[in-house]
């Protein structure tokens, strides 16, 4: 098999970059632990309080709301806990359905299940990977009307349309705006799923807080990382104090009594992971502002060859988690992967489109094109913070 010329030039140019020789092994993003981590977990380890109460986790709340905008954030177990709960809190219901796009990570598509919810599918933007305004609105103008309650339903099943659940694919923005509009329009909840863009804005906002409730993520392949660790973000203090409520299983605050006056759930993050989370984010604008730079390094190499690659629109700016190529068709990208792996230089493609397996094989796609298109050509390259 002969492969392109640049394949090897790729291999040689990320040694160069992360300054790895010859047979080391470079990873798709790794942890980073150059701060206050061991101290804090340290600290927390003396102070006894490891689990779901303690002053740290009240810390990583406060700093993130202060970091996003928001205001209020309230932190979970991990992204996909904080996504169930968001819809939740959105109120969907059993036989709800809901919104997203067909190429995103399982948890947008199961947290919508836990719900006992129907996933509709729109497609994405080619150049942000994210939800496409175009189709959300193709879709809402064609299939939905509002009932006579002001909700907005799917006229071929009958079913309300609770929510509508984006993502912003690799920490690229999507056009956020124009959802968030369409969505007010249609009286559809807006549930952002920026678990991947921490750092992410779109018009100087950052991502999660154009919708009602958005979710981060602090999983160890993440920008920054706590071990397992999400949040809620949303800036309606009310829902803010109920996310709080529901999270911690919903007990009435009382020194001895138990008292819990709803369904709640153990989503709450324990002290020792937001003792890390607290040390992580002392250093997230380092990491973002060493992942620029490595964005940059890799738009050079791949102009130079040819190579197209995802970047931020001209009004949003992304945090740059993964990097992302597109090459000319699956075979190529399947032959890329191959031999880029082999030779101890990790890349990846993007996920298999959810409704091709079988949880949402039976749900209803409206669109899809753009994401198939995406999912023959995306590949992510190596994208972890470079020490100097
Ligand atoms: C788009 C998306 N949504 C949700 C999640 C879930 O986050 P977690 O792994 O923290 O549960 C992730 C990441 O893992 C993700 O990439």
């Amino acid at each position: 098999m002969t492969y392109p010329q640049y394949f090897q030039e790729f291999v040689n140019f990320t040694r160069q970059l992360y300054k790895a020789g010859e047979n080391v092994f470079i990873p798709l993003h790794a942890p980073v632990f150059a701060g206050n981590e061991k101290k804090y977990v340290s600290e927390t380890i003396d102070s006894t309080f490891v689990s779901s109460v303690g002053a740290f986790v009240n810390q990583a709340e406060d700093e993130l709301a202060k970091y996003t905008g928001a205001a209020c954030a309230i932190a979970t177990g991990n992204g996909t806990l904080a996504l169930h709960a968001a819809l939740v809190l959105a109120g969907v219901q059993p036989g709800d359905e809901v919104l997203l796009q067909p190429l995103t990570f399982v948890a947008t598509g199961n947290a919508i299940k836990y719900c006992f919810a129907h996933p509709v599918f729109v497609d994405v933007d080619k150049d942000t990977a994210g939800m496409s305004a175009e189709s959300l609105e193709e879709f809402l103008t064609t299939c939905t009307h509002l009932n006579n309650d002001g909700n907005c339903v799917h006229t071929s099943t009958g079913r309300i349309i609770r929510a509508c659940v984006p993502m912003h694919t690799f920490g690229l923005p999507c056009r956020i705006a124009e959802i968030a509009a369409l969505c007010q329009k249609h009286n559809i909840v807006l549930v952002e799923d920026s678990a991947e863009s921490i750092g992410s804005y779109a018009d100087g906002i950052h991502t999660g807080r154009y919708g009602k409730l958005g979710i981060l993520s602090f999983n160890g392949n993440k920008t920054i990382t706590c071990g397992g660790g999400g949040a809620i973000i949303t800036d309606d203090e009310t829902l803010g104090k109920h996310a709080k409520h529901i999270t911690t299983t919903a007990k009435k605050p009382h020194p001895w009594e138990f008292w819990h006056d709803e369904v709640g759930y153990n989503y709450r993050m324990p002290n020792l992971n937001a003792a890390l989370l607290v040390a992580q984010l002392e250093m997230l604008p380092e990491f973002l502002k060493n992942k620029r730079e490595t964005a940059d390094a890799w738009f050079g190499f791949c102009q130079s060859h040819g190579i197209a690659v995802l970047q931020e629109r001209k009004d949003a700016k992304s945090n740059y988690w993964l990097n992302a190529i597109l090459l000319k068709n699956r075979e190529e990208r399947d032959h890329f992967l191959e031999y880029t792996n082999s030779r101890q230089v990790m890349t990846r493609p993007a996920w298999t489109l959810l409704p091709k397996m079988p949880p949402f094989s039976n749900d209803f796609v409206f669109a899809d094109r753009n994401a198939k298109w995406l999912e023959d050509r995306i590949v992510n390259i190596p994208s972890s913070y470079r020490p100097e």
